[in-house]
Parts: structure tokens; sequence; C-alpha cells
């Protein structure tokens, strides 16, 4: 390997590397592959001990869960041209592209987005026997609405699907409410929808005594970006704040379970363990969006 796909790596952040670690135990496309790749044979590995962890295993239901949640979505509406923002090391556009019907733009922060493009120029040349001339990829700080904008006018015609997971937490009401904005113009422009994947609700008591799936790390990474203060009270006052952003929820999108590959792990816990998990209230869901037209 290159010394610029080796810096590449070098610059994952952890708790970036934690999320495609856990991933990589999942079916998610390229997950396992991009692990491999980047630190091949000595790539960090979960002891059996943590495998086996209940607060592992949802952790890893959680974010799969989430990322076949957009996908599912996709399929939903059936948009071929995608926009995705704040996509991290996770490689739909990736996987997507391989029907030449799509057109997809994968954004992230711009070092991110250039560091992202070589570890993808290495799966594509070792993994996928398709062209990848449809997926561009793409400096994006979603609240730069210049650019934003300069990345939609790289679509062909037609509707556009903008999608995200993981980034909404990281913002603050002020800064939620500026995308908002710069969405629905495009929508309105365009045509198409929002999936997200966001729709994080604040812990209640019930789920604060329940099992937390974060590990000290990840807390302490969650405080320090504000994670909780970040997140809508209730699923009703989420459903406000986008009414108010003059945005109304096409539908709401379930994923089977038998979809989720790391469900394989919960045969491994007691079956009086699972039966406490049962009535868990669900603290996120992903929204189909549709931008209200005002006339
Ligand atoms: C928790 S990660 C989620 C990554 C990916 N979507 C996933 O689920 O694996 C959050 C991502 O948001 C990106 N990010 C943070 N602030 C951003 C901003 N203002 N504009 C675009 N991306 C941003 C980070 O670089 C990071 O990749």
């Amino acid at each position: 390997m290159n010394s610029s796909f080796n810096s590449a790596f070098d610059s994952i952040s952890p708790s970036a590397r934690s999320l495609l670690l856990t991933k990589a135990v999942t079916t998610i496309p390229f997950a396992r592959e991009a692990v491999e790749m980047i630190w091949s044979e000595n790539h960090p590995r979960f002891t059996q001990e943590e495998l086996n962890s209940l607060q592992f295993i949802l952790r890893c239901i959680h974010f799969e869960t989430r990322y076949w949640s957009i996908d599912e979505a996709l399929s939903k509406i059936g948009i071929k041209n995608i926009l995705e923002f704040s996509s991290g090391f996770s490689f739909r556009g990736l996987s997507l592209c391989k029907n030449p019907e799509i057109f997809y733009v994968d954004t992230d922060l711009p070092q991110l987005i250039e560091d992202k493009r070589i570890i993808v120029l290495e799966l594509a040349k070792k993994y996928c026997n398709y062209p990848i001339d449809n997926l561009i990829m793409h400096g994006l700080n979603v609240l730069d609405e210049k650019v934003f904008t300069e990345i939609i006018d790289l679509f062909p015609p037609g509707p556009i699907a903008v999608v995200n997971e993981g980034l909404l937490v990281y913002l603050d009401q002020k800064q939620k409410r500026k995308l908002c904005t710069i969405i629905h113009k495009i929508l309105s422009n365009r045509g198409g929808n929002w999936i997200t994947a966001d729709i994080y609700t604040k812990k209640n008591r019930q789920s604060e005594l329940a099992l937390d799936i974060f590990d000290e790390k990840g807390r302490e990474f969650k405080a320090k970006h504000h994670v909780e203060e970040n997140k809508f009270e209730t699923f009703k006052s989420a459903k406000a704040f986008f009414e108010n952003c003059k945005f109304d929820i096409f539908k709401k999108i379930e994923v089977p379970s038998a979809q989720v590959s790391s469900r394989r792990f919960l045969a491994k816990i007691p079956r009086s363990k699972l039966e406490e998990l049962k009535g868990r209230q669900k603290i996120r869901e992903t929204w189909i969006l549709a931008a209200k037209t005002t006339k």
C-alpha cells in the first residue's frame, strides 16, 4: 500500500474507527473489507468477551438498523439522484452506484472526504467489478449553502434524495434550522425528499435505567459534543420542529429485523435478559421528509 493510503487511515478519528469496527461485524457493504484493507492482518479485533456483551450487541444492532433504514427509505421513494451528507467512513455510495441509473454524491467535511476518496478507490479496485463514474465524492460542510447548491447542480435533471445518518445530534437548534432552510430550498426547486435517520429523542427515566449501549469512551465523546442536549425532547416535538421548518413527515421507516445481521449475536444472550429488554422505548427513528409547498 502506498504512503498516501497509510496517511489516509492515520487520520481516522477514534470515534469513526470505533464505528467502522463495529459495523465490520455486520453485513453492511464494505465495512469488513475496509477494516481488513486499512489495518490488514493487525486489524483491531473485539475480544470474545466484548462480542458476547449485551452492550456491544445492542450497539451493533442500533448502528446496523440505522444504516439499513436509509437503504429501505431509498427503495421506498425510488429516487435515483442521491446526495449523502456527513457520510463518514460509510460506503453506501460505493455499494449503490453498482446500479448505473443511480447518480450518487457522497460528501463529508473536505479533509475527511479527501482521505476517504483514497480508501474508496482502493476498495473499488479490489472489490468492485462495475464502473463507479456515477459516484462523485465532494467536500461539504452542510452549513455552507453555496457549496451545497454547487453540488446540487452536479446532478442530472430530476428529483433528489438528500440522505444522512449520525449528524443532527452534533448540531444545535440554530444549526439544525439553518440546515433545514438550505434543504427546503433545494427540495422546493428540484423536488425530492430528505431521508434522515437522526430522529433521536432524549433519554427518559426508563431508558436511563436500561442498559446504555455506549462504553465509557463513547459516553465521554457524546458529553464533549453535547449529543444528549442536541437530541429532540420527544418524537412529537421532533415532528413540530420539522413542521416549523416547513417539512412534513412523508413516511416513517421500519427495518425488517431479519435484515439486521447482528441480531444473530442475541442467540448468546440468556432469555431472561432478553425479556428485560422487551418494552424498551424507541430512542431513534428514520423519517422521509417532504418540503411543504408554500402557495
Ligand atoms: C458520527 S459520524 C457519522 C458518519 C456516518 N454517517 C455513519 O453513520 O457512519 C458524523 C460525521 O459528520 C461529519 N460532520 C461533522 N460536522 C459536519 C458538518 N458541519 N458538515 C458535514 N459533515 C459534518 C463528521 O466528519 C463525521 O464524518
